[in-house]
């Protein structure tokens, strides 16, 4: 098991145009608003119908329809540019969930996620531990979503970064090239933990379409494009 698979994947220039104007507000929003850093943006209502009616999301139903994946459900990531960049830039190893209201807390693992680069570097390194919630090194913790609801979400257990990652050592796997600007994508595994490294320098805008389907549907994906010559 490898628990992300890049692909080739770009939105036609039209539909590229669209999802990286429509998404300048959020930004600006969350830049200049939200508490954390960097964090999950649930788009509302007004910009899910939008989402949901758009010519990238035909086309990211057309990618998906013949890998056996349809649906899934539209979120956003953003990571702030600082002033200055972080010391540490490790980020929190955490499994991704969701519910028992859909959108927040640590009841149903995300498996995986679609995860497409709007904004930012191509290089940001992702890590991945073997570690599930059943796992003694995984807990519950509450922290504030960006509208300042409190959610609870399962990650590494430890007080701070350096317990974290005292505890749980070194990542199973490591990948830095998970996206190029509308030309590549990845699904990535989010239901062991995983962390992204991010220093502030700077932002950074993902479209990541989630889904709780099992991860399997992509290991049989891989089989298949490895056999396309
Ligand atoms: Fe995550």
């Amino acid at each position: 098991m490898i628990p992300y698979l890049t692909l080739p994947f770009s939105f036609s220039s039209s539909a590229w145009l669209w999802a990286t104007s429509i998404v300048k507000p959020v930004i600006n929003d969350f830049q200049t608003n939200a508490p954390l850093e960097a964090g999950l943006i649930t788009p509302d209502n007004d910009q899910l119908r939008l989402w949901y009616s758009s010519k990238c999301w035909q086309e990211l139903q057309d990618f998906f329809q013949p890998i056996g994946l349809e649906g899934g459900d539209i979120q956003f990531f953003y990571y702030k540019k600082l002033p200055r960049p972080v010391k540490d830039p490790r980020g929190n190893p955490h499994i991704d969930t969701t519910g028992p209201d859909q959108w927040s807390g640590d009841k149903h693992d995300i498996n995986f996620r679609f995860n497409i680069v709007l904004l930012g570097d191509e290089d940001t390194e992702m890590f991945w531990w073997n570690r599930d919630r059943h796992n003694q090194g995984v807990e519950s913790k509450e922290f504030p979503r960006p509208d300042g609801i409190p959610a609870k979400r399962l990650q590494a257990r430890g007080e701070n970064r350096d317990d974290q990652y005292l505890a749980v050592g070194e990542p199973d796997w490591r990948c830095q090239s998970l996206a190029r600007l509308n030309q590549e994508a990845s699904f990535v595994r989010t239901d062991i933990l995983h962390s992204i490294n991010w220093t502030g320098r700077s932002p950074r805008f993902t479209l990541s379409i989630r889904f709780q389907r099992p991860w399997d549907i992509i290991e049989s994906l891989r089989k298949r494009v490895a056999l396309v010559p």
